[in-house]
């Protein structure tokens, strides 16, 4: 078998940077090496013993002086949404009703879910983002679509296809019956094929009655082990209109937990306007709270209160992600620049590493796959973004001061984005220059 020494400089975290100083959460390798076997890293650290360790008739591929990391991984991005981002003027409850969902629509064209999977795959490998959790629409063929394009790239990927039964046009619905039957025989059909990952995907309270979250939750009892994927809590008119639909629940969270939709694997997207008691019910529960901070900023859905999420005595576990196309990038870096002056808001900054912890290991973690992607430890899958913090004039010039690998991360969370991205590798595949 063909081995492939990647060199370059290595950056690589272990645990969550608690501050600037927090050396012992990261490695970093100014002459470093990721040896590729079958996919897999091999072997990853300096470059004099990884090579040594490279058998003869190895391929070497020199990124020097660039930055190698893991792969950047999206938790929460609409497949479907990509021909209507960018649309005008309004407010989360309007927007889906005049923009997205008529867009959505037409992903019953199993050819048309083709197209964009294709190219919402290769927008993701431009920008670095090896990973995704995606929404697919209402169609299975959306999901058929997505799952057969991430794995003909071999990607690790999430996704599952919407369910979603009132409070949207005809031709956008299931039933609660027809929502169940579709996932279960998509997750037959792709759940644990090469890399993939299916999510039950209720789309959030507003657009499933009490019996298709019923049917959802049964769906998370026979398959435990399945991702959950929802929007909670993320506009004041969605929490009142919620509030009409499902009168009985204590608020928002109370209703996902009743139908036993909570858990470690359950990712909820937003998550802003949370009470302590719906904070409380997605710590006890080991929820994820996912981080959008250029869709909460675009569609005006308010400002993620990440440190008090983070500080509170049962903190949560947070995630970031685009939220394309709400979100208004494909970038994880600009995701994060966002993300740094949504928590500046707040009164609090974000340091560099912890962001650059969040879009790789941190969201492995975050999705319960940091076995597998996130690192460059030996033995996980060779998924990895070069980054070149000089990729354009301004960004050079801003270098020409820059001190240290805390101002580098941080100049190219700022002013970075798929410029920025020399290659993406994805089990050991350069792919980006592919395309
Ligand atoms: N809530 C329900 N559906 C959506 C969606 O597609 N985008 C966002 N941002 N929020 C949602
Ligand atoms: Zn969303």
């Amino acid at each position: 078998m063909v081995q492939t020494l990647i060199r370059g400089r290595l950056l690589t975290f272990h645990a969550e940077p608690k501050s600037m100083e927090d050396h012992g959460a990261y490695s970093y390798e100014e002459d470093g090496a990721v040896l590729i076997e079958d996919g897999v890293i091999a072997a990853s650290g300096g470059f004099a013993d990884v090579s040594a360790r490279a058998a003869p008739g190895h391929e070497t591929v020199d990124h020097r002086p660039h930055l190698i990391l893991p792969g950047f991984i999206d938790a929460h991005a609409h497949f479907p949404q990509m021909q209507m981002i960018a649309s005008y003027g309004a407010e989360l409850l309007d927007w889906l009703n005049d923009y997205t969902f008529p867009e959505e629509t037409e992903f019953r064209d199993l050819q048309h879910g083709r197209r964009i999977a294709r190219l919402f795959l290769n927008e993701l490998l431009r920008n670095g983002t090896t990973t995704v959790a995606a929404y697919c629409s209402v169609h299975k063929e959306s999901a058929e679509a997505f799952f057969a394009e991430a794995l003909g790239r071999r990607m690790c990927v999430v996704g599952g296809k919407v369910m979603m039964d009132r409070n949207a046009p005809e031709g956008l619905t299931d039933t609660p019956q027809s929502s169940y039957d579709d996932t279960k025989a998509l997750i037959a059909d792709w759940h644990g094929k090469g890399r993939l990952h299916y999510a039950v995907t209720p789309r959030f309270a507003i657009t499933s009655s009490p019996e298709q979250l019923e049917m959802a939750g049964a769906l998370m009892r026979e398959f435990p082990d399945l991702h959950m994927q929802t929007h909670l809590s993320e506009n004041h008119d969605e929490i009142a209109f919620t509030g009409e639909l499902y009168p009985d629940a204590p608020d928002y969270t109370g209703i996902y937990e009743r139908y036993g939709l909570l858990g470690p694997k359950a990712l909820l997207g937003h998550c802003i306007h949370l009470s302590e008691r719906e904070a409380d019910a997605l710590a006890d529960t080991g929820s994820v709270a996912v981080f959008c901070p250029t869709s909460n900023l675009f569609l005006g859905s308010g400002l993620f209160d990440y440190q008090r999420y983070r500080k509170r005595t049962k903190s949560l576990r947070i995630a970031t992600a685009t939220d394309v196309g709400g979100g208004t990038s494909y970038s994880m870096l600009k995701t994060m620049d966002e993300g740094y002056k949504v928590i500046a808001l707040n009164g609090e900054k974000l340091n560099p590493f912890a962001s650059f912890w969040h879009i790789t290991r941190g969201n492995a973690e975050a999705l319960s796959l940091s076995d597998r992607i996130g690192t460059l430890d030996a033995g996980t899958d060779a998924d990895l973004v070069v980054l070149d913090a000089r990729a354009t004039p301004a960004m050079a010039l801003r270098m020409e001061r820059a001190k240290g690998l805390a101002e580098e991360l941080f100049v190219l969370q700022t002013l970075g984005d798929d410029r920025a991205v020399v290659e993406t590798y994805v089990a050991g595949e350069a792919l980006k220059s592919e395309l």
